[in-house]
């Protein structure tokens, strides 16, 4: 009999321990379809310049400009700047730029920042008031909704008023309506960013292919195995990879995708 409670016990006790570290037991065991790469694989620019034997540094290709967001400032959904300095410096080599998401307009603005003068910025964000319109779908990840009531939150951005504002094209519109045949093949830098509910990455992404020149690079963010608002952003990457060469960027959360 004592023998038969102490089992129970022990058993009891292993159950509670997985319930209390699902996420982490989950992630231990957790093998990413997705190739690892490290970022000079993206694209040469990020080929380190040797200076000295101990000493590598970056190219002038991707020396950018920039500005980092204040901890008190409580901007929403913003990309690390490590991140920030991979987009920036890709941004400086295309002229016509596609993101899904401004949010706060940081990454845009930074886009505009860094790609060439004559170059365009296309931002497709939805106001409070475009929410109406907005469902949750029956596959839909519940956090990642709630999210996307968050963030969408901006009438006016970072670059409001600056003279970068002429490089870009602000549009307030589900993007899940975003007509693609508008844009085929036209951007050469297409950062994902928007809705991360799977109905709606796996629409921009969709549409995204079509939309890429050759040679071009989408980037996703958010590819984060294991985070509950990442979940659905996981999920549409693993599952487009066994179609398209899909690889995730060392120490960052974007994924890219280059047009051959
Ligand atoms: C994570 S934030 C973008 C952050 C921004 N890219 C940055 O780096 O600062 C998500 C943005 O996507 C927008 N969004 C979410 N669902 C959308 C949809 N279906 N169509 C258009 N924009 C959407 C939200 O309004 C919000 O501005």
């Amino acid at each position: 009999m004592t023998k038969i409670l102490i089992f129970f016990l022990l058993l009891l006790n292993l159950i509670l321990l997985y319930l209390l570290n699902k996420k982490k037991i989950k992630n231990f065991f957790y093998k990413s379809k997705i190739q690892l790469v490290e970022l000079d694989r993206v694209d040469e620019i990020f080929l380190n310049n040797k200076i000295d034997n101990n000493l590598h540094g970056p190219k002038q290709e991707v020396i950018v400009k920039n500005f980092c967001i204040q901890g008190n400032n409580n901007i929403v959904g913003i990309t690390s700047d490590y991140e920030a300095w991979i987009i920036s410096s890709l941004s400086k080599i295309s002229n016509n730029i596609l993101e899904f998401g401004t949010c706060s307009g940081k990454t845009t603005y930074l886009m505009a920042l860094n790609s060439p003068d004559q170059a365009k910025i296309t931002t497709l964000t939805l106001s409070p008031q475009d929410l109406k319109g907005i469902k949750k779908n029956k596959f839909d990840n519940k956090v990642s909704y709630r999210n996307l009531i968050n963030e969408s939150i901006y009438n006016k951005f970072l670059f409001s008023s600056t003279k970068y504002e002429n490089k870009i094209d602000v549009i307030f519109q589900n993007s899940l309506n975003l007509n693609e045949k508008l844009f085929l093949k036209k951007f050469d830098l297409i950062f994902i960013d928007g809705g991360h509910t799977y109905s709606i990455v796996k629409s921009d992404s969709e549409k995204s292919f079509k939309m890429l020149k050759s040679n071009g690079i989408i980037l996703w963010h958010d590819f984060v195995p294991g985070k509950e608002s990442a979940k659905n952003v996981v999920k549409y990457i693993n599952t487009i990879s066994k179609e398209k060469k899909i690889f995730h960027i060392n120490n960052t959360s974007l994924c890219y995708y280059r047009k051959k």
